[in-house]
Parts: structure tokens; C-alpha cells; sequence
């Protein structure tokens, strides 16, 4: 018989309140969502109250302060800080996006953090992207060729190189694989295991948009498949939740595109 409620186990709890050590002018509150697989605990909010005079600008900034000052059981993932690396992406303020370029100032009342939507979850703010990762892994993001390696280098028009980039940056090159898109996108939520998803989709069509690639009818061949690339109803939320302002929908729109020309 289906199930209309949430498991006893997966219900959200109020959890601990932790007040700031130091009072000011400039007080804010974040609730961080909280679950280990060290225990049976239930997951939870705790609420951290930050004297947002004492840390940086930046939603991560206020999540370090946090690992550093209060709980160093706070568990998440970050590296560069500068918006490159993808790693501190997570849901803030009911949106996907990377807590190194999200200003707190940008968040009215409390700042709600949860780990990305629709993805097991590690522990705490971390979830698990290894079903994305092999559906990275199965496109094989890489160049293929045939032909014999020129002595030096295989080169690249700048007209095709821009491509790539695009004329303002925003090109398929810059996605920095923090799956924002994807799980946002409904299509993955319900699909993910079979269906692409906007991410991986948007990395294969820069591959096969590579003028130095030579496995573009290889690629295609491979997408053509009920769930792979069809599942997206271009619905668009990828596109909107692109903390780099790619257009991951375009991209899998322009795959349909050159689906049908093969076809044709
Ligand atoms: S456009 Fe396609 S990939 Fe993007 S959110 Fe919609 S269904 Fe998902
Ligand atoms: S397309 Fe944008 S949101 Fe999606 S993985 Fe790449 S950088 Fe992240
Ligand atoms: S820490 Fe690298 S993108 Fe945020």
C-alpha cells in the first residue's frame, strides 16, 4: 500500500539553540540542518545566533564561524571560497547555491541551511554525489580522438574555442560541477538514477560541441535513450539556479536540436 506519510525517522526536529558569546548590533540567526549516521537521532535544525560582527560577509563565512567558535562537529564541504571549486553548494534560503558567494545580507530573518534537495545525506550539510559522479564518469568528459596526436598541441580556432567559453564567460566550460541545477531540477528528482540531469547533460553537450573531439556521433549514440537526455520537460529551474549563470537548459536544448538533425 503507498505510503502519504514521512517515515517516523526522517522527520525534522527542533534541535539546540547555541546564543552568541559576544551581543551587538548585529545579530543573526542560522539554522543549520543537522544528521549523523552515528546515531538513531532523527535529523534536526540546531539554531546558531552569530554576532555578525565578528565573521565574514558570506553565508560560508558565518558556517566556519560556526565549525571554528561553537560545534567543530559541524560537518560540510568547502575549498576555494572564491566561487570555483563547487563544493559549498547547498540549499540556503530555499535555493540552491554556493555559501562562498551568498552574502548574508541578502537573507531576510533567519538563515535556513540545508544540504542539496533529493540526494542521500553524509552527515549534516554533506550529501552524497556519487550517483552524479559515475553519471559524470559515463559521458566520458574527456577528448576522444582518432586521428594521430599533432607533434604539439591540437588547436582551436577562437571562433570555436568561444564555444566553449562563450563570448561572456558563461559558456558549458565554466560549469564547475556543484550540481546546483540538478537538484533542483524535478525531472532528477524523480528520475535520478536514469535520467541525466542538467549538470552532466550540460557537460556532454560541451563535449560534443569540441571542434577538437572526434566522437561526436558517439556521444549522441549514447544519449539517445528514453530517460538519459528525454527526461528534462524544460521546466528551467537548472537554469535559474546556475550560481554561474550557465544555461544548462539551452545546452540540453541544443543536444534535442542535433539529435534530430542526425536522425534526419
Ligand atoms: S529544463 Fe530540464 S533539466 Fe532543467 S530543470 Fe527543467 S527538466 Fe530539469
Ligand atoms: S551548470 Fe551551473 S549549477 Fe549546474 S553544475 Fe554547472 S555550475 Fe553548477
Ligand atoms: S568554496 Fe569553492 S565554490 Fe564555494
Amino acid at each position: 500500500m503507498a505510503q502519504f506519510t514521512l517515515p517516523k525517522n526522517s522527520k525534522v526536529q527542533k534541535g539546540n539553540h547555541f546564543p552568541a558569546e559576544n551581543q551587538g548590533e548585529n545579530m543573526k540567526n542560522f539554522k543549520l540542518y543537522r544528521w549523523s549516521p552515528d546515531d538513531e537521532d532523527n535529523p534536526r535544525y540546531d539554531d546558531f545566533e552569530i554576532n555578525l560582527d565578528e565573521c565574514g560577509p558570506m553565508v560560508l563565512d558565518a558556517i566556519i564561524h560556526v565549525k571554528d567558535k561553537v560545534d567543530s562537529t559541524l560537518t560540510f564541504r568547502r575549498s576555494c571560497r572564491e566561487g570555483i571549486c563547487g563544493s559549498c553548494a547547498m540549499n540556503i534560503d530555499g535555493r540552491n547555491t554556493l555559501a562562498c558567494l551568498k552574502p548574508i545580507n541578502e537573507v531576510k530573518g533567519d538563515v535556513k541551511i540545508t544540504p542539496l534537495p533529493h540526494l542521500p545525506v553524509v552527515k549534516d550539510l554533506v550529501p552524497d554525489l556519487s550517483v552524479p559522479y559515475a553519471q559524470l564518469a559515463s559521458i566520458q568528459p574527456w577528448m576522444k580522438t582518432e586521428t594521430e596526436a599533432p607533434t604539439r598541441e591540437r588547436l582551436q580556432s577562437p571562433e570555436d574555442a568561444e564555444k566553449l567559453n562563450g563570448s561572456d564567460g558563461k559558456g558549458p566550460a565554466g560549469c564547475i560541477l556543484c550540481f546546483c541545477c540538478s537538484t533542483s531540477c524535478p525531472s532528477y528528482w524523480w528520475n535520478g538514477d536514469k535520467f541525466l540531469g542538467p549538470a552532466i547533460l550540460l557537460n556532454a553537450w560541451r563535449w560534443i560541441i569540441d571542434s577538437r573531439d572526434e566522437a561526436t556521433g558517439e556521444r549522441l549514440d549514447e544519449l539517445e535513450d528514453p530517460f538519459k537526455l528525454y527526461r528534462c520537460h524544460t521546466i528551467m529551474n537548472c537554469t535559474n539556479s546556475c550560481p554561474k549563470d550557465l544555461n544548462p537548459a539551452k545546452a540540453i536544448a541544443e543536444v534535442k536540436k542535433l539529435m534530430v538533425q542526425k536522425q534526419g
